[in-house]
């Protein structure tokens, strides 16, 4: 069985703790708007430091969460119906509230999983996630703390209810895709737009995720997104829309879908680096050579890595703001190494040399 992301609310309460901020829960249920009690951190002009936050930043596999997030972000705290404490960016709760209520004219029924998580509450995910499943399928579904969009508290996970029964697991969650089609023709006016598209794993590097959702404050960019069913990436500008044109060659030692696996990772590398990737092509098995393991391990004391993939890709640089490579410029055979360990996702270790 595949369990849905979640913090407890012990753990929130530690994040809270650990940030400096100080809590004051309150309760929500799925009937009626509750009062909810704002909190921020320590310094005073709250409003100021709302303002400060960029609603629009992106967060993914290659952005972090901006420098000094922390000290700018105003947050609440709310209990859901499972009795979890969620704590969430209070203009995205604001928002929240009402598509929650708008949903519920309709007889659409959700909660909030979670929302913001601090780095400590994804690397423990992470850690489960990866005991449990295993590396690759945490790669495709947790982020790497530090680079999660919930550390933003502008990422809001939902769940279901259903005739009274709280629906929370991913593979029973996605058995409505009719209920989500509601939710999620809702969530532009809001301001909330859907990150994980189906289809769209090679640009945002996760499977799809209809619980995700993103505030970015701003109803007349939801609606492009959304209406265009296109993601975040793509608005920004950050992600390739041309087809890349991959061959995996007749590799011996990994299958298809280990290489379509470490492929995507590259793909989502270069959604972030405004490079356009034209081919990406298997270097052969002779990469996982006992030379190159020990390559790859002499990059970080803390890896042990096991196998070793070596892609070659042929790109073209942006037309300016690049200060690695020459603008406007077609590069050839610039190769990547990729390496897991056992039972392990791959990880990129170099990238980008000729
Ligand atoms: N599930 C999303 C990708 C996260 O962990 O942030
Ligand atoms: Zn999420």
């Amino acid at each position: 069985m595949k369990r849905k992301i979640k913090t407890t609310a012990a753990a929130l309460l530690c994040a809270a703790v650990s940030t400096g901020m100080l809590t004051a829960c309150t309760s929500s249920n799925t009937t009626a708007p509750q009062e909810q009690t704002t909190v921020s951190d320590s310094s005073a002009g709250s409003e100021e430091q709302a303002a400060g936050i960029d609603y629009m930043a992106l967060v993914n596999k290659l952005s972090p969460l901006p420098d000094n997030w922390e000290d700018n972000i105003e947050t609440i705290h709310m209990t859901n119906s499972i009795g979890d404490d969620v704590e969430v960016e209070k203009k995205a709760y604001d928002a929240y509230f009402e598509l929650k209520a708008e949903l519920e004219a309709e007889g659409v029924f959700v909660d909030l999983d979670s929302a913001r998580r601090s780095v400590a509450d994804q690397q423990r995910i992470m850690d489960e996630f990866t005991a449990e499943y295993g590396a690759d399928y945490a790669a495709k579904t947790v982020a790497t703390p530090g680079y999660s969009e919930h550390h933003t508290g502008l990422a809001l996970d939902l769940y279901l209810i259903i005739d009274g029964k709280d629906i929370t697991e991913n593979e029973d969650m996605v058995q409505y895709p009719e209920i989500w089609a509601k939710i999620h023709e809702k969530l532009a006016e809001h301001g909330f737009i859907l990150r994980y598209l189906d289809g769209k794993e090679y640009i945002t590097g996760y499977g799809y995720e209809p619980w995700h959702i993103r505030y970015i404050d701003n109803a007349d960019i939801a609606k492009e997104i959304m209406s265009k069913n296109i993601t975040f990436e793509e608005y920004l500008g950050k992600a390739s829309s041309e087809e890349v044109n991959i061959d995996l060659g007749n590799s011996q030692l990994y299958t298809k879908d280990e290489l379509k696996e470490a492929a995507v990772q590259v793909k989502c590398a270069f959604a972030g680096f405004g490079c356009e990737l034209k081919s990406l092509r298997y270097a052969g098995d002779e990469c996982n050579s006992p030379e190159n393991l020990e390559y790859v391990n002499s990059l970080d004391e803390d890896a042990n890595y096991v196998q070793v993939v070596e892609m070659f890709t042929d790109f073209h640089t942006p037309k300016e703001g690049t200060v690695v490579f020459e603008p406007d410029t077609d590069m050839n055979d610039y190769r990547w190494l990729l390496a897991r360990e056992q039972n392990g996702g791959w990880q990129i270790v170099t990238q980008g040399y000729l």
